[in-house]
């Protein structure tokens, strides 16, 4: 078709891997000889009120993008189906003002990047008539239909990079650092990361674990050596944010939920340490790595997929393949790109592999790799 002009936007959780993606959806509109508007703060500059905080993205103006972290478009997590207006707790769908906001832009599509909650709503208004081509991104790596999220790569480095930092502390003063990364209902980034980062143990949510065991796996580590001071005698528990003890659920930061129904994770980490100084001989200190760990400068891998991601978006835009989404098949970068249903991320999380990927026993990645 031709393009006059298209608009983007990105929401949910910021990550990097974003700012690289709508550059290169820049440059390759312009390439095509069509503008491209930034939708600032995600759905909800699109819902009545704030759809006139948008602006052209000029490719000179983009140039540097692909060096930043975040997302210079800003974001929410607004539900436009399921908006908060008027108070008191008022909740109304506020779909249509959507559509209407893309038709009053004079928008020939939209490419909305963001995680399950945004591209869940690109998946509704597609069935509304929407012309979406969704670009997917998390840290958390948790979405059906493709194997890579923007973003995973970059925070899997800094969190590793912690944990492995956290190493030394823990080794000069015999304890048990305990790190929670977050991930939500996915352990791929605290699996991965604690692999990297030399932890002793992961936690994930996908294993509900056996606190009893966890604990005897830390006392027979640290016990090692004996009296004799020449080894270091410490570990590190990695812990997402999802995982819990079997039999118990997951600790939240609070019991309010946002407009996609997600309570806020987190405090799993503080009470394993506690846990730990409680019912064993060792000290123990947690850290909870919290909103840094979706910071930084995007990694080489986010840069190419960002720029991968977002030419086949705008590739998708000009076939016209509505109410799909771009996706990764195989190793980052060097992986298939495809489109699959927005509806697919709609369907379930995609979750570690345990069978294959996790050791019950050990609570680690697993080491067996090949069954030959
Ligand atoms: O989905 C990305 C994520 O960073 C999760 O890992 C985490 O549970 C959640 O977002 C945190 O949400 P918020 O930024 O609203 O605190």
């Amino acid at each position: 078709m031709a393009l006059r002009r298209i608009g983007v936007l990105t929401g949910g959780g910021d990550a990097p891997g974003l700012n690289p993606a709508i550059r290169a959806v820049v440059w390759k509109a312009a390439e095509l000889g069509a503008e491209v508007i930034g939708i600032y703060d995600g759905w909800r500059g699109l819902v009545d009120g704030h759809d006139a905080e948008v602006w052209p993205l000029d490719p000179e103006l983009v140039r540097y993008w692909d060096l930043d972290g975040g997302t210079h478009l800003g974001s929410s997590r607004t539900n436009p189906f399921n908006l908060s207006r008027g108070g008191g707790g008022k909740r109304v769908d506020a779909s249509d003002e959507v559509l209407q906001a893309m038709a009053r832009l004079e928008l020939d599509a939209l490419i909305p990047i963001g995680g399950e909650d945004t591209l869940g709503v690109a998946a509704r208004l597609a069935k509304k008539g929407a012309r979406v081509v969704g670009i997917p991104k998390t840290i958390d790596k948790d979405l059906n239909g493709t194997d890579y999220t923007l973003g995973f790569d970059t925070s899997l480095r800094t969190c590793a990079d912690i944990i492995e930092r956290s190493r030394t502390p823990a080794g000069s003063h015999h304890w048990v650092q305990v790190v929670e990364v977050m991930g939500r209902h996915a352990g791929h980034l605290a699996l991965w990361s604690g692999l990297a980062g030399g932890a002793f143990i992961t936690l994930i949510p996908e294993a509900p674990f056996a606190l009893d065991r966890v604990l005897k796996l830390l006392d027979d580590r640290l016990a090692k050596g004996g009296r004799d001071r020449r080894f270091p005698r410490y570990a590190v528990v990695v812990v997402a944010e999802g995982a819990h003890p079997s039999g118990g659920k997951e600790i939240t930061l609070e019991e309010k939920v946002d407009a996609f129904g997600h309570v806020r994770l987190g405090g799993i980490g503080s009470w394993l340490a506690e846990q730990i100084r409680q019912r064993t001989q060792w000290d123990s200190r947690s850290v909870a790595l919290g909103h840094p760990q979706r910071g930084g400068t995007p990694s080489p891998i986010d840069r190419v997929m960002g720029h991968l991601f977002g030419s086949a978006a705008v590739d998708a835009v000009v076939a016209g393949k509505w109410g799909h989404f771009v996706s990764a098949h195989g190793i980052a970068p060097a992986c298939e790109i495809k489109l699959e249903s927005l509806d697919e991320v709609t369907k379930g999380w995609r979750l570690v592999d345990v069978a294959r990927h996790y050791d019950t026993e050990h609570y680690r990645a697993s080491h067996t790799i090949l069954s030959v």
